[in-house]
C-alpha cells in the first residue's frame, strides 16, 4: 500500500477508533473525555491527517445523547424558547453540514463512516466568550470583536438563513481574525416566520455578549450602551424592529444561563432586567 493510502487508512480507522470509545462508560462516567458542559453531550475529538498534518475534530454524538437532547428540550420548553435541538441524527448532520458548508466555504467538513459522527477541520483560534473574558485585552479589542460578532449573524441572515444558538461559545475567533460560527444542531419551531427566527436569533446574541462580562459597566459601557452597539453593528432594521416588539425575556433562566454562555446566574438576571428596560425605553421613544 502506499504511503499516502495508508494515512487515509489510519486517519479513517482512528475516527471509528474515537466513535467506538464514546460509548456508554466513557460518556457517562469518564467527564475528562467530554469537554463540552454536560457529560453526555457531543463529544469533540481532535484526528489529525498524517499525511497533511491537519488538524480535524470529530464531533460525535454519544450513546446517551438522545437522553441530552430530550432534557434539553425540556429545558428549552420550561425557559419558553422556540428552539429544539436536533434530535435525530441523520436531519442533524445533513444541517450541520449544510450550514458549515454554505457560510464557512473555506473550511472542510464532512460526513464520517458513522451516522452519530461528522468531521469540521480544526479553526485555529479560540471562541468568542474566551476573547471577551480575557483579561488585559484593549477596549478597542473587545469592542472590535462584539461588532465583528454582530455583523457575523448580520451575514447569515443576509442569506435567508438563521443560526439556532447564536451564542458566543458558538462563535469562532480565528487567528487570523476571521468569524466562524459554528454548531447548528438547533432548530426554531417550523411554525415560526423566517424573520420571527431572525428576531429570535438576535435576542439569543444580544444576551449571551451581555452575559460574557460579569457586571454592567465592566468593559466601560452601560448594559444600554453594549445593547446599542451589538444592534447598531447588526443594522438590518426589520429584524431589530422585530426583536424589540416580540421580545420574549422569560425570566425563569436556569437553562438560558447555560445554554447562552453567562458568566454567572446574577448577570443573567441583571441583562435581563436591562434588556427589558431598553425594550420599554425603546418602545416610549416611537
Ligand atoms: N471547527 C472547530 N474548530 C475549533 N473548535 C471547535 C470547532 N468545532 C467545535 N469546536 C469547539 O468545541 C466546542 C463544542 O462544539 P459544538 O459547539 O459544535 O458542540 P456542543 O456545544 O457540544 O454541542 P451541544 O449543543 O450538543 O452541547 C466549541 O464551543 C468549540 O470550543
Ligand atoms: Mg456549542
Amino acid at each position: 500500500m502506499k504511503e499516502k493510502d495508508r494515512a487515509k487508512k489510519a486517519f479513517w480507522e482512528e475516527i471509528t477508533d474515537l466513535v467506538d470509545e464514546s460509548n456508554f462508560e466513557t460518556t457517562f462516567f469518564n467527564k475528562e473525555e467530554n469537554n463540552t458542559y454536560g457529560h453526555f453531550s457531543s463529544v469533540i475529538k481532535e484526528v489529525k491527517d498524517g499525511k497533511t498534518g491537519r488538524s480535524h475534530l470529530v464531533k460525535i454524538r454519544p450513546p446517551l445523547f438522545y437522553l441530552n437532547g430530550l432534557l434539553s428540550n425540556l429545558s428549552r420548553f420550561i425557559s419558553s424558547t422556540s428552539s429544539r435541538k436536533i434530535l435525530d441524527n441523520d436531519r442533524w448532520r445533513e444541517r450541520e453540514l449544510e450550514y458549515l458548508e454554505s457560510l464557512n466555504p473555506n473550511i472542510e467538513s464532512g460526513l464520517t463512516d458513522h451516522d452519530n459522527a461528522i468531521l469540521v477541520e480544526n479553526i485555529d483560534g479560540r471562541v468568542a466568550y474566551d476573547i471577551l473574558r480575557e483579561e488585559n485585552l484593549e477596549w478597542e479589542k473587545r469592542f472590535k470583536t462584539i461588532i465583528q460578532i454582530a455583523e457575523g449573524l448580520a451575514d447569515i441572515h443576509e442569506k435567508d438563513l438563521y443560526h439556532g444558538e447564536p451564542n458566543t461559545q458558538n462563535c469562532i475567533v480565528a487567528d487570523d481574525g476571521e468569524i466562524y460560527w459554528i454548531d447548528f444542531e438547533i432548530e426554531y419551531h417550523e411554525d415560526l416566520s423566517l424573520l420571527e427566527k431572525k428576531a429570535n436569533d438576535l435576542e439569543q446574541l444580544t444576551l449571551s455578549l451581555m452575559g460574557a462580562f460579569e457586571d454592567e459597566g465592566e468593559i466601560g459601557l452601560t448594559d444600554e450602551e453594549l445593547i446599542d452597539l451589538i444592534l447598531d453593528s447588526y443594522g438590518d432594521e426589520e429584524t431589530i424592529s422585530h426583536f424589540l416588539h416580540h421580545a420574549n425575556i422569560p425570566l425563569i433562566g436556569p437553562y438560558r444561563i447555560v445554554q447562552l454562555s453567562f458568566t454567572s446566574a446574577p448577570r443573567f438576571y441583571q441583562a435581563q432586567m436591562n434588556l427589558m428596560r431598553y425594550i420599554n425605553d425603546w418602545e416610549l421613544d416611537i
